[in-house]
């Protein structure tokens, strides 16, 4: 019995190193950052305020967020290299395997490359922050035969966005649901990417390379991948009168209902009742009941049958879409917030290092002798 043998599968459990980055709390559904609530922080600060949370350890002064935004504004061009290499990216590419590759590529051509001090990782982090967003969108852009439209160095973090996506800027309303969603997907300790830009680093390895594994491990279904895959589902469902047969022939066959379900949260996820208030105010403005409704009967049926709640991947999914994102996108955007938390255990891992390498309990064959190829028939 794999339990007996002290084996953590999963790592369910297991404590794997200490952090100051944000704190999860299962037995009271509650989620700090550097001490602050989220849910606060999502509701009164800008994304790029937290940004500044995340990486600098404390929230900044006006000041200190002035300089912050224009650091980042100043830094948000891709190079005409990095858009070339997008351009030869096959059309039915997944983005998030485009992004990760984009990363990867950035790593190549930051100035600081072979650096990798603390300092220096502090400006490649900036850097990443401030670029992946217009890579993101160059690659959204390019894939339907359009030429990508040049970030606007006047324009927030949220804002610019927009207007890279869809060379608009939608009403202060959907670009606070936005900026709220970044807020809330920036961070969550020790998930599977994150754990996985701390291990990249552990080897010293730099932060591309760490942020480039970070958005590998991201993409799964299981991680980050969920959001796609929750859209997908509501469009399946697609009416409500479907939604109660619909999850009983899921149950039915076992299969995963995705959006639902926590390794640590088991009576919630701290980060619903907020991304699904800003949910609710653009299914209102965007005319999205439809997708309300559905949610609200799969939520109903998930907690009545399965005792399981929904995660933030279950709102958050049909506020992108009902923003015009394409589904295809949603993950990249959970890219381009998380990769200030990424950036913030980095650099945390960085300055307390010490390589993570556990150890497996072997199962396989009993040593044998090998017999020489000749000899084998
Ligand atoms: C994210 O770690 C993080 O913090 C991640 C994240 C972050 O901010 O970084 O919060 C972001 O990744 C959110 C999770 C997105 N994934 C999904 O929505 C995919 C669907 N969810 C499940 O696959 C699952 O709940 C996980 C992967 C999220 C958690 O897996 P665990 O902890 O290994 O739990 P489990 O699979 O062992 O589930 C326990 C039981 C099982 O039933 P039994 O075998 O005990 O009978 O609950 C059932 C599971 O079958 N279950 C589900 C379910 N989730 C759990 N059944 C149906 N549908 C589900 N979604």
């Amino acid at each position: 019995d794999v339990a007996t043998q002290g084996v953590h599968k999963g790592l369910v459990g297991v404590v794997a190193d200490v952090t100051a980055v944000s704190k999860v709390m299962p037995e009271t559904n509650s989620l700090t950052y550097r001490g602050y609530p989220v849910q606060d922080l999502a509701d009164q600060c800008r994304f790029e305020e937290v940004a500044y949370l995340l990486l600098e350890g404390e929230l900044p002064t006006r000041r200190q967020l002035n300089a912050f935004r224009k650091a980042e504004a100043a830094e948000r061009g891709i190079s005409r290299a990095l858009i070339r290499v997008l351009e030869e990216f096959p059309r039915k590419a997944h983005p998030m395997d485009a992004i990760r590759t984009a990363v990867s590529f950035m790593g190549m051509e930051d100035p600081e490359g072979r650096d990798t001090s603390v300092e220096a990782t502090r400006r490649k982090a900036l850097r990443l922050y401030a670029k992946i967003p217009t890579a993101i969108a160059a690659i959204a852009r390019l894939r339907k035969g359009l030429r990508p439209i040049r970030p606007k160095p006047e324009l927030g973090f949220a804002e610019n966005i927009f207007h890279m996506f869809f060379g608009k800027v939608p009403e202060p309303a959907i670009v606070k649901a936005f900026d709220a969603s970044m807020t809330l997907y920036a961070e969550h300790s020790f998930n599977a990417s994150t754990f996985t830009a701390r291990t990249v680093t552990s080897t010293q390895a730099d932060i591309h390379a760490a942020v480039t594994a970070a958005i590998a491990a991201l993409k799964g279904p299981l991680h980050g991948g969920a959001n796609e895959a929750v859209m997908h589902m509501l469009k399946q469902v697609g009416t409500p009168a479907r939604a109660r047969g619909w999850i009983d022939d899921k149950l039915e066959h076992r299969a995963l209902v995705m959006g639902f379900g926590h390794r640590v949260y088991r009576s919630g996820d701290s980060r619903v009742p907020t991304m699904a208030k800003y949910r609710d105010e653009v299914a209102r403005l965007r005319g999205g009941e439809k997708w309300l409704e559905i949610s609200r009967i799969l939520a109903e049926e998930m907690l009545a049958r399965k005792g399981i709640h929904p995660n933030l991947d279950f709102p958050a999914g049909p506020t992108y879409y009902m923003m015009g994102f394409e589904i295809d996108f949603f993950t990249p955007l959970f890219v381009a917030s998380r990769i200030t938390g990424w950036s913030a255990h980095v650099l945390e891992q960085m300055q307390d290092n010490r390589l993570i390498r556990p150890l497996s309990h072997y199962v396989g064959a009993a040593e044998r002798k090998v017999v020489p190829l000749r000899a084998r028939g």
